[in-house]
Parts: structure tokens; sequence; C-alpha cells
């Protein structure tokens, strides 16, 4: 056999093997074909699919300055764009040991509040007096978040809080950039299936995790950023304002920011 032939036909045979491939993954429902390719500095890079499928945000601004505001779509996994309920994904994240944070645990705080919320505030990560109730936010931060909720008019039953990670870190330490990683795929579904009209991050590690940045919080509070079509805003995370009380008065011109979108009437001065 000619080799010009047997490339021809070996060729046709791919063609073929791939027409079936896509034949039977469009009869499974999937629309869009992922291609694993990375750009890099030395061009188009072929990753593996694990690489390709780790939660990455569809469009991450590089190169921002302090003014920008920031607009992100929800990191997707192709396969994984099925809107869950809470109590679905509180199933699937199970008796966690995905993260070394499960070694200290004793509750995973999974989150609180209305399903139906408007408003969603995401704090960081579980302090010892959420660890030991299961619950967000209910230490010394937890009561003056409440304060600044009913501040707002709201009630606590209103709203809906919860953590970019779901287990205390050690001596409350900062969550580890593969912790965060790793849990944070649970909040995008808890948003995702909430769908407020608006988010609070409480602090520099919420923002920072949700919009991909490393902006201070000095330059992205006081204004939305867009996350998945939702207004996102920033503001210091309650531990901030006990420590320093100054920064109360920023934070809450914040929240009046949240409540004119929410139309929540303001308070007058
Ligand atoms: N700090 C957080 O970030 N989250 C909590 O749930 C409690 C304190």
């Amino acid at each position: 056999m000619n080799t010009d032939m047997s490339i021809d036909s070996n060729l046709k045979e791919i063609v073929e093997e791939l027409k079936r491939y896509l034949e039977f993954q469009e009869s499974m429902g999937l629309k869009t074909v992922p291609a694993y390719n990375k750009e890099t500095e030395n061009g188009t890079q072929l990753i593996t699919e694990k690489e390709a499928l780790r939660t990455e945000p569809m469009a991450t601004k590089n190169n921002q300055t302090e003014e920008d505001i920031i607009i992100i779509e929800e990191p997707v996994n192709l396969f994984d764009t099925k809107i869950m309920t809470l109590e679905e994904i509180r199933e699937e994240i199970g008796d966690c040991i995905r993260c070394k944070l499960h070694e200290g645990r004793t509750n995973l705080v999974f989150g609180d509040g209305n399903p139906k919320a408007k408003l969603v505030f995401v704090g960081e990560g579980p302090g010892r007096d959420e660890d030991m109730q299961g619950k967000p936010f209910v230490g010394r931060s937890g009561k003056l978040l409440t304060k600044i909720i009913e501040a707002m008019g709201l009630k606590r039953e209103d709203v809906y809080i919860c953590n970019v990670v779901k287990c205390r870190p050690p001596d409350n330490r900062t969550p580890e950039p593969n912790e965060m990683s790793t849990c944070e795929q649970f909040l995008f579904k808890q948003i995702r299936f909430i769908k407020p009209e608006v988010i609070v991050c409480l602090g520099a590690t919420a923002a920072k995790s949700i919009l991909r940045t490393k902006a201070s919080l000095g330059s992205l509070r006081g204004k939305f950023h867009m996350y998945s079509g939702t207004k996102l805003m920033v503001t210091y995370h309650p531990a901030a304002l006990l420590r320093n009380p100054h920064f109360k008065k920023p934070a809450w011109e914040d929240m009046q920011v949240v409540m004119k979108e929410l139309g929540l009437p303001l308070p007058k001065n």
C-alpha cells in the first residue's frame, strides 16, 4: 500500500472516530467541546484535562489598576454547570477531607440564612465559635455583623451568610490558596443557587478570592464590581472594624451603597 493512501485512510478513521465521539457527547447534552490549550509566553501549549478542568474564571483582568471595577464571570467547569440546591451542595461536600483543614474541624460551617436572599455576605472562614456551633458569624465578629444587618433595616434571617472556606483554619490563620481553591467551588454553587442581587465580601481574603485580584481592600471597596452578573461590594471584615473603629464610617458608607441598590430606605442624617 502506498504511504499517502495509508495516511489518508488513517486520517479518515480518526475523523470518523471523532465524529462518533462528538455525536455521543451531543446526545449526552454537551453543547461545547473543551479544547485543552493554554496561551503561554511560548505560544499555545497543550494542557492536561485535569488542568483544564480546574475552575478558572472565564474573564480575569490582568494589569488591573487600583481604580478599576472588576467584572468577572463565575469560574466554570464545563461538566459542572447544573444549578444545585443548597441541600444538594451540602450533600456533595459530605464529610469533607478534600484539604487539610478538615483535620482541626469540629463542625463544617456551610452557610446560614434565607436561600432566597437578595443579599449574601461572604466571609473568609469559620472562627472558633463558628467551628463549635457549625454556623457562620456567631462570635464577636458575627454579633457586629448582625448589628450592621439590622442597621440596614434587615434581619439576619433575611440575608444569607457564608464563607470562602467551610472549615476553621488553625488559630484563625488566613486560609491558604490551595484550601480556598479547593473549597470555593461550593461557594460558587451556593451563589449560583441563591442568585442574590448583591454580594458583600467581608474583608480582603473573600474579595481577592472571588474577584481573582491582588488589589488592596482600600482600592476595592466603595464601588460595585460584577461577579457573574451580580453586583459585588467589598468592605471591611467585622473583625477589622472591632480592631480599628475608624473603619466603621467607610464600612457604613459601603453598606449604604448596597442599601440604595436594594431599594432599602437610607437613614436620614
Ligand atoms: N470570620 C469569618 O470570616 N467568618 C466567620 O464565619 C466568622 C468569622
